[in-house]
């Protein structure tokens, strides 16, 4: 089934995520979506919660895995490539960036948030692509330490934005990225990813291990880790399980 091919939409759930993968949904067919008006333990990477309040778009998209769990990693950044595609159709002007490992950046603020979690049973994976995207939430409603760092979508345009319209433009675009992610496409894309990149050139702090350290982000590399360099370590390549 495509992705999309069969649409949940929950008034209130605890995680879309946490629910796509429950065992209520084990029958439901890969492609399956499940969106929510609002989410009352939204899940970020690193055990972070994802502040949900009515205004966001939340999303997961069930799929069986077809490939190693760790490849994923690469269909996430494709797909945060993807949005800022279509973040930029609603507001050209505004300098979106792909945040490695799988967020997108409006300017120096966050503006969407990728976590995927995996249900193994047996033999077999089911994946859940969760996505959260600040369309219409006012600054008011975020947290006043969320709220620096957080952006939305209605603020940038000066317009609410339409959710089930922005849904149904965003989701064939993700079922062709996922397609070319299963054709090993991964390396078509990263040229445009690496322009796209925040903070390419730049040093940035990391929490590697539970520690912060300082290395310049060099770019992304064919196997979805980064290539970051320090005085100390010279160059080296950061995979996602190194965030912990
Ligand atoms: C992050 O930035 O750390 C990832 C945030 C992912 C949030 C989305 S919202 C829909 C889906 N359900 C969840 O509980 N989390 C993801």
């Amino acid at each position: 089934m495509e992705i999309g091919g069969k649409i949940i939409h929950l008034e209130s759930v605890d995680s879309t995520n946490r629910m796509i993968l429950s065992d209520e949904y084990r029958n439901m067919p890969s492609g399956t979506v499940m969106t929510a008006e609002i989410q009352t333990a939204g899940r970020g990477r690193g055990n972070h919660l994802w502040f949900s309040p009515r205004g966001g778009l939340y999303f997961s998209i069930l799929l069986s895995a077809e490939t190693h769990l760790n490849e994923y990693n690469k269909l996430a950044i494709m797909i945060a490539h993807t949005i800022r595609g279509r973040l930029l159709k609603y507001s050209p002007n505004v300098d979106f960036r792909i945040k490695w490992p799988n967020d997108v950046f409006a300017d120096d603020k966050k503006i969407c948030g990728i976590l995927i979690q995996a249900k193994t049973r047996g033999d077999e994976s089911r994946i859940a692509i969760g996505i959260g995207i600040n369309l219409n939430i006012t600054e008011g409603d975020f947290p006043e330490e969320i709220g620096r760092n957080a952006a939305s979508l209605s603020h940038l345009t000066e317009a609410r934005i339409d959710p089930e319209k922005f849904l149904a433009e965003l989701l064939p675009e993700i079922e062709n990225t996922h397609r070319l992610f299963l054709a090993g496409g991964f390396e078509d894309l990263l040229d445009e990813i690496n322009i796209a990149l925040y903070s390419k050139g730049r040093e940035r702090d990391f929490i590697v291990r539970g520690k912060t350290v300082n290395y310049r982000i060099l770019g992304i590399n064919p196997d979805a880790t980064l290539r970051v360099y320090s005085p100390e370590t010279g160059i080296i390549s950061l995979d996602m399980g190194d965030l912990k």
